[in-house]
């Protein structure tokens, strides 16, 4: 059967299998990036594809960021990222995500009014936090309160919301995050809980939220806002990574938006992804505590006993700018409040040997975003736990937008890969008393 001309096909690829041959549309995006299109493989050669964590297949179209990790380029909705970093803020990021298009003044306005409206959480949930014991991790807490806005918002579980009931739930998400992250910071260190104030911009009320005491307020220096603006900004989306794609993944049942933006906090945790910024500040502290040197680190990385951690990627190939643009935040942020952390000199020297090495040169192996992050959130004076959390406030815009892309697309269908079983073929059940150890497949 010919296969159908669809829209943004540019030409065809042959499969040459062993009894026929098919031909497959090739489409382009609107960088001239291509992809086979296999809709119809299966039907049509009985055969599926296998790529073990997707590093060849593209599980969706998407018109909110691009990234060429070639040529260390990202941009999202089509502005570079440097431009963003450096103009822009947190919140007007955040609208052009969700939306699309930069917003205009009166946009801005009314969302942040909205963010304003819905920065406080409900008594019930705030009483939550108190249940949860002191040491347990913010992330469990993050994605557990983010999933019980559920039951505060019942009327917006629908997966097809109305347009303002979807702006509510954006403004709900955005702006509680903050205070959900705040809370779970105070009561681990048995400190009163801070009420957000709305006269506050976005970053310096979280920083409020987090370091005021009732007796003392923190006015938060503009260094310390300016880096954490920029720290949120080149977190707020990244495409199909883990976490985002695991947001699609729960959103294409039809999960509503606090479910699936909760199993994103849930999949950033792993320290191959956003846990990842934890990790590398714990390997520079034991480099720094003497418990091992720069270069056995990078030996052992080499031997394979150790992964350097903030460093790899799967799609940057030449460098990560949001890293480049961290290490210079980093080293600005530390003259800005006229102190030094023997870290970032750990880092620069890792990176360093590491960029030169041959092992890391042969895999294209670069410092990722988590490499230098660590760095200003322990400047910023936020504990090490809490990192993390800080790559899930920054990325909640992207979730967002991403469930919601998906939400509109009438070609959506639910996520439902195939797999290549390799376990036993049929056998027959085997009464208790005929079984001996290792013949039912257990070995124990
Ligand atoms: C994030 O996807 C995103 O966009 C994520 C993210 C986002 O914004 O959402 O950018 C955020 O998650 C950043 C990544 C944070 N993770 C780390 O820093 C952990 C350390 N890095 C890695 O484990 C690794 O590089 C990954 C997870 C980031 C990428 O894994 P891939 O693409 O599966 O790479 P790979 O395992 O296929 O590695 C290729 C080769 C292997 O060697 P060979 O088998 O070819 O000999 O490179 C080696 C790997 O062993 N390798 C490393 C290494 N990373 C890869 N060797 C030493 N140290 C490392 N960090």
């Amino acid at each position: 059967m010919p296969t159908q001309v669809k829209e943004g096909v540019v030409s065809t690829a042959l499969l040459k299998l062993p009894s026929h041959e098919v031909s497959l549309p090739l489409v382009e995006g609107t960088e001239r990036e291509q992809a086979i299109d296999i809709t119809s493989l299966r039907s049509d050669t009985g055969c599926i594809t296998l790529d073990s964590g997707f590093s060849n297949t593209g599980a969706c179209e998407s018109g909110i960021t691009f990234i060429d990790g070639e040529k260390g380029i990202l941009r999202y909705r089509g502005y570079p990222i440097e431009e963003l970093a450096n103009h822009s803020t947190f919140v007007e990021v955040a609208w052009l995500l969700i939306w699309g298009e930069l917003p205009t003044a009166e946009q801005l306005a009314s969302f942040r009014r909205l963010l304003s409206d819905y920065e406080l959480l409900h008594e019930g949930m705030r009483h939550h936090f108190e249940g949860f014991p002191a040491n347990g991790h913010p992330m469990a807490m993050l994605s557990a309160v983010i999933n019980a806005c559920g039951c505060y918002y019942p009327e917006l579980l629908e997966t097809r919301i109305n347009d303002e009931q979807f702006r509510r739930a954006c403004a709900i998400l955005v702006s509680k995050v903050r205070t959900m992250a705040a809370f779970s910071y105070r009561m681990t260190y048995g400190k009163p809980m801070m009420y957000p104030d709305p006269k506050l911009s976005y970053c310096s009320n979280f920083l409020h939220m987090m370091f005021s005491n009732p007796h003392a307020r923190y006015d938060a220096p503009p260094a310390v806002v300016k880096a954490l603006r920029q720290f949120l900004i080149l977190h707020a989306d990244h495409e199909q990574n883990c976490s985002t794609s695991t947001v699609r993944m729960v959103g294409s049942s039809g999960a509503n938006v606090f479910a699936s933006v909760a199993s994103g906090v849930c999949a950033l945790w792993g320290p191959l992804h956003g846990g990842a910024n934890m990790a590398v500040i714990e390997m520079l502290e034991r480099i720094r505590e003497g418990g091992e040197s720069v270069k056995s680190i990078v030996e052992k990385a080499k031997r394979k006993q150790f992964l350097l951690m903030g460093f790899g990627h799967r799609v940057y190939k030449n460098f990560d700018p949001r890293a480049q643009i961290l290490e210079k935040t980093c080293g600005e942020l530390l003259d800005e409040l006229g102190t030094s952390d023997p870290l970032l000199d750990i880092a620069r020297e890792l990176a360093e040997i590491a960029l030169t090495d041959e092992y890391f040169v042969e895999r294209k192996l670069y410092p990722n975003v988590d490499f230098y992050s660590g760095i200003i959130l322990r400047a910023i004076g936020l504990p090490l736990n809490m990192f993390t959390v800080m790559f899930a406030i920054g990325r909640i815009p992207g979730w967002i937008a991403h469930w919601y892309e998906l939400s509109r697309d009438p070609t959506a269908r639910i996520a439902r890969p195939r797999q290549i079983y390799t376990g036993p073929t049929e056998r027959h059940y085997v009464p208790m008393d005929q079984r001996v150890a290792g013949s039912t497949g257990s070995g124990a």
